[in-house]
């Protein structure tokens, strides 16, 4: 498995192919921790008028820690998982009391935020403050499980730990925030959990599930 090639190939697709979404046009660590956030349960055509309205509403993470929760949750109704809302309203308020309004840029202050797990602390510290962080979601663990034909069951939480390690090995060190948000938008767009569009895909040449023909079979998930 040539890493650098994986890295170069996987990264230049994602810039000649990646959606114009709201979310990408800054790396406003406040905006990345909300798009982050509405992304998690929500598919992204829903999140995207969402994303624009909470943003306008709360530019800033001092607005949003100003504002009355019942308000925040009003703009949040439509999404679902309220509780999303109500800890990124508290995490928010941390972040303005503590940090000065400045989103923490290491793992260690970032991760004790509330609502922010392991997922969307690599997500914002790869995509705002381009940091080599793995973003382990289903997603990449799809991708990941199909190109190094990984039969561990994704519905474990220590296979999770185990694609954590895996991605944190294989992520690019130059260009972090292409290298996540490239497996997401391949997770999205080619590598799919019915009908993967292998013959599309940048990364077909590095795939040891496409070269044995198990892609459908992959990943394994004991339950829904
Ligand atoms: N899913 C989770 N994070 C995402 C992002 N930043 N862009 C597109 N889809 C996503």
């Amino acid at each position: 498995f040539d890493i650098s090639r994986f890295q170069h190939d996987l990264i230049q697709w994602y810039q000649e192919n990646k959606r114009d979404l709201p979310w990408r046009k800054s790396q406003d660590p406040y905006k990345v921790w909300i798009s982050e956030i509405m992304l998690q349960q929500t598919k992204v055509d829903t999140v995207i008028p969402y994303f624009y309205h909470f943003t306008e509403k709360y530019p800033t993470p001092q607005k949003l820690a100003q504002a009355e929760e019942q308000e925040v949750l009003k703009a949040w109704e439509g999404l679902g998982y309220y509780s999303r809302a109500r800890n990124l309203h508290t995490a928010v308020k941390e972040v303005v009391a503590k940090y000065d309004g400045q989103v923490p840029s290491d793992e260690k202050h970032l991760g004790k935020l509330k609502g922010i797990g392991p997922y969307t602390k690599g997500a914002i510290l790869s995509i705002a403050f381009d940091q080599p962080v793995p973003a382990v979601d289903g997603n990449v663990m799809r991708v990941f499980s199909r190109v190094l034909h990984i039969e561990e069951d994704i519905a474990q939480a220590k296979t999770k730990k185990l694609f954590e390690k895996v991605v944190g090995e294989v992520i690019s060190k130059e260009d972090p925030s292409s290298f996540n948000q490239g497996l997401m938008e391949l997770g999205a767009l080619v590598c799919t959990p019915k009908k993967p569009q292998c013959s599309l895909c940048p990364v077909n040449e590095h795939c040891q599930a496409f070269a044995l023909g198990a892609e459908e079979k992959l990943p394994i998930k004991s339950k829904a």
